[in-house]
């Protein structure tokens, strides 16, 4: 069992965040320096919203971000100049070419994005790794040469071979896990730097 209301949950309200996620993207960022201010970014499986703010305030208001989630996102969302919302499946064509349409090209691409999960751990890696396979060729297709990718996948066995097969698109992939997201969790996340040209 894990303890909910633990410091990140606290630490949210009392800095006025939506949730702790957020600070899974300040931990990584504030070691790696994926995101920076005016870069244009793509957020998969960004509802509710709560990394969304975090992305907000990294990118800045010359940047810009672009999220996508299969459920709709908070309408307070819709009153910010610099962000655009495409609802769907981005594993579909018609979802992808919605996107593409809005004109960006990206220099990172962040992934919440997760399977609903069935409970049978083996399961839920397969589907997971699957669904980040389709995520990286939406990077491939859609980011700047040179840019990067952040990823949420589950651990297990397949993380090795999905590691190798993103090394054939990015300079390097390193695997991460903040120090907020809880240790009793399966997710991870893989930083993919310099898409290949
Ligand atoms: C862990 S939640 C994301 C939480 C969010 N990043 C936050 O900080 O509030 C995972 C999200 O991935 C979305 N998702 C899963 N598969 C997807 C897909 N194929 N296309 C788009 N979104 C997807 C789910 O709808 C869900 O909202």
């Amino acid at each position: 069992m894990y303890n909910r209301k633990d410091a990140y949950y606290k630490q949210a309200k009392q800095e006025g965040y939506q949730s702790r996620a957020v600070y899974k993207l300040f931990d990584i960022n504030a070691k790696h320096r994926v995101i920076r201010k005016g870069q244009t970014v793509l957020e998969i499986g960004s509802a509710p919203g709560g990394m969304t703010e975090g992305l907000l305030e990294l990118v800045g208001r010359k940047g810009h971000l672009v999220c996508n989630d299969l459920l709709p996102m908070p309408v307070s969302f819709e009153s910010v100049s610099n962000y655009d919302f495409v609802q769907g499946d981005i594993t579909s064509p018609s979802v992808r070419a919605r996107i593409g349409g809005l004109g960006y090209k990206f220099q990172v691409l962040v992934s919440d994005a997760a399977p609903s999960t069935t409970g049978i751990k083996s399961a839920d890696h397969e589907q997971s790794v699957h669904l980040v396979r389709l995520i990286s060729s939406v990077a491939v297709d859609m980011l700047e040469v040179g840019g990067s990718m952040l990823v949420k996948v589950f651990e297990g066995g397949s993380r090795g071979e999905l590691v190798s097969e993103l090394k054939a698109s990015f300079r390097q992939v390193k695997v991460v896990k903040p120090p907020s997201s809880r240790p009793n969790s399966v997710e991870i996340y893989l930083l993919c730097t310099g898409l290949k040209g």
